[in-house]
């Protein structure tokens, strides 16, 4: 695509990472080819003529190691060993094989920050093992004060007291999810042999899960109490963490060509270029929650604001521009697995299904950043309609869940139902409808987790070769980007500051301009961008006969085009 000369956006070389549209796949919910219920490695191969179709370049893989599963793979118990139920090495290896064969990159989840409670470092570390004593964070004390008032992401204290060693230990996540000490140089070492375990199978690159919280201050300080999560401004961009990332950068990622992308917590533009961009720690991005925080009101989790297209905008926009000034690469992704469905939550899953999903797709497609595509989106998969605390499988839900009921916040499960269905991560994570049969056509057996009775009317089977439909939508739209060097490498200016639904674009290289339009709303919106010149080509459009005259562009229910402008 881009002549290998050309300065890009970022100032920096063309790579393919920044070309790359990147598609999630949470395994568990994925493909199960044996019956038993669980998504599988055979069962993602089976696909893979699927994933070549749509289009992808690279596959972000949840993670697939050995684990009792409390957090569904974000605790590893063996990080050199592929979980029984998702199959074994061999699997593994077949499937980069397949994958590299469609010329499709395949890069791991790599959690570095806590590990299992049945690790056997923490097993070791627990009996105070020669060696092992300070793997983790331990702090004794009385058996009834935790040692300060940080919070766990999933609700209660991040303290845990344990009677093998009668000392605390931190977990930043579950109970079972104890943090690792980076501060411990065996540690780092640790860790840099698994990512290197990893590199030398041939992976290209990691999503490394929450890598800015892996430096906590000596002493551990008390947190804000009334800041949200407790301890946060101590652990996120801890005191230590720059020698922690660019240890593992330089040591063992620099030797090969790989995309890294690290999920930061409470991460800032200004702090985002010190780990990546040309004077950062060396990752290649990192990406934020700033959009997708402003549906949480004072209260948390259990707090369900509305929010407005403008916050929205505005917040994306703040990390282009601000990357842009320090020639950091940016990243961009509205669904993940630990996010309700973005058709639900964003759009309309009703009426407006259609518009919405590909609405949502042209955002997603064209920005300047790389863009994160979660499974099941691509069909326009919806929220389900959670009705008992037994259908929950999400350790944060059902974490915060009991500990209500518990506590005397809720009685029944009835009490919390609306904010489980709005806000549960379980949502992003029921199989992916491949068909209306039995199951959506993920298993032959139980499924794991309940599958979306929308299947009967959302599915792969009657999207395929459909050219109304959502997935055809995103195959045309991964197509466009990846022909059009603006989408990729150009600059962006936004047209629309002030209107209330219209988000409007320009993606700028060289002499080729796009506009991209689109309303964020169920109604008719008009607006004028004739500063933007003339349309030239309508590249896509989620309606037929777009109008074209940008001095009173009139744009229907969530409508999204892309034009060629002069
Ligand atoms: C990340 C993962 C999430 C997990 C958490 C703890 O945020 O995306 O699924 O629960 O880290 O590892």
């Amino acid at each position: 695509m881009c002549p290998a000369d050309t300065e890009t956006l970022d100032g920096g070389e063309p790579t393919w990472w920044k070309e790359a549209v990147v598609y999630e796949i949470y395994p568990q919910s994925f493909n199960d080819s044996d019956g038993d219920g669980t998504g599988d490695i055979p069962g993602i191969i089976e696909k893979a003529d699927y994933l070549d179709e749509l289009g992808i370049d690279v596959i972000w893989m949840t993670p697939p190691y050995d684990s009792p599963h409390a957090d569904n793979g974000y605790d590893i118990r063996d990080y050199r060993s592929i979980l029984d139920v998702f199959g074994d090495m061999d699997d593994f290896e077949r499937l980069l094989e397949e994958l590299h064969d469609r010329d499709i990159r395949l890069i791991l989840d790599m959690v570095l920050n806590h590990t299992s409670d049945e690790h056997a470092w923490f097993q070791k570390s627990r009996r105070e093992e020669d060696g092992y004593e300070d793997y983790y964070h331990w702090v004794e004390g009385d058996p009834d004060q935790p040692p300060n008032n940080w919070t766990s992401g999933f609700g209660g204290s991040a303290w845990t007291y344990d009677d093998t060693r009668e000392a605390w230990y931190l977990h930043l996540f579950h109970e079972k999810q104890p943090d690792l000490n980076w501060r411990n140089p065996a540690v780092r070492r640790e860790m840099h042999d698994v990512v290197e375990f990893w590199l030398q199978k041939g992976i290209d690159g990691f999503r490394f899960d929450v890598f800015n919280v892996m430096s906590k201050p000596e002493g551990y300080p008390d947190g804000d109490p009334d800041g949200g999560w407790v301890g946060m401004e101590h652990f996120a961009d801890g005191p230590r963490i720059h020698e922690y990332i660019s240890g593992l950068c330089d040591d063992v990622l620099a030797g090969y060509d790989v995309l890294t992308v690290g999920e930061g917590m409470d991460i800032t533009p200004r702090s985002a270029k010190r780990y990546c961009g040309p004077s950062g720690d060396g990752l290649n991005m990192v990406y934020h929650y700033d959009h997708t925080m402003l549906d949480y009101g004072d209260g948390g989790w259990w707090d369900i604001v509305d929010w407005e297209v403008s916050e929205i905008r505005d917040a994306l926009t703040k990390w282009v521009r601000q990357l842009e000034v320090t020639d950091a690469w940016n990243t961009v992704y509205l669904g993940t697995h630990d996010t309700p469905r973005i058709v639900s939550r964003f759009g309309n899953d009703d009426r407006y299904h259609y518009e919405s999903a590909t609405m949502l797709g042209t955002l997603l497609l064209t920005f300047p950043a790389t863009p994160f595509c979660f499974q099941g989106d691509e069909i326009g998969m919806t929220n389900y309609p959670w009705s008992s605390r037994e259908e929950m499988r999400d350790a944060d839900a059902t974490n915060r869940v009991e500990l209500a009921l518990e506590d005397g916040r809720a009685e029944t499960f009835s009490d919390v139902a609306d904010v489980v269905r709005y806000r549960s991560r379980d949502n992003a994570r029921t199989p992916i409808q491949w068909s209306d049969d039995e199951a959506g056509g993920f298993t032959d057996g139980d499924p794991w987790i309940p599958v979306n009775p929308a299947s009967d009317a959302i599915n792969v089977a009657n999207q395929r070769g459909r050219p109304d439909s959502v997935l055809s939508y995103y195959q045309r739209l991964i197509e466009l980007r990846h022909n059009e060097d603006a989408l990729v490498y150009g600059v962006y200016d936004l047209l629309t500051d002030d209107h209330p639904r219209v988000w409007a674009f320009e993606r700028s290289f060289e002499s080729e301009r796009l506009l991209v339009a689109l309303n964020w709303a169920g109604r008719t919106s008009r607006v004028d961008l004739s500063e933007a010149g003339e349309v030239a080509s309508v590249l896509a459009c989620n309606y037929d006969d777009p109008g074209t005259d940008l001095g009173a562009l009139t744009l229907r229910p969530y409508e999204a085009c892309v034009f060629r402008v002069v």
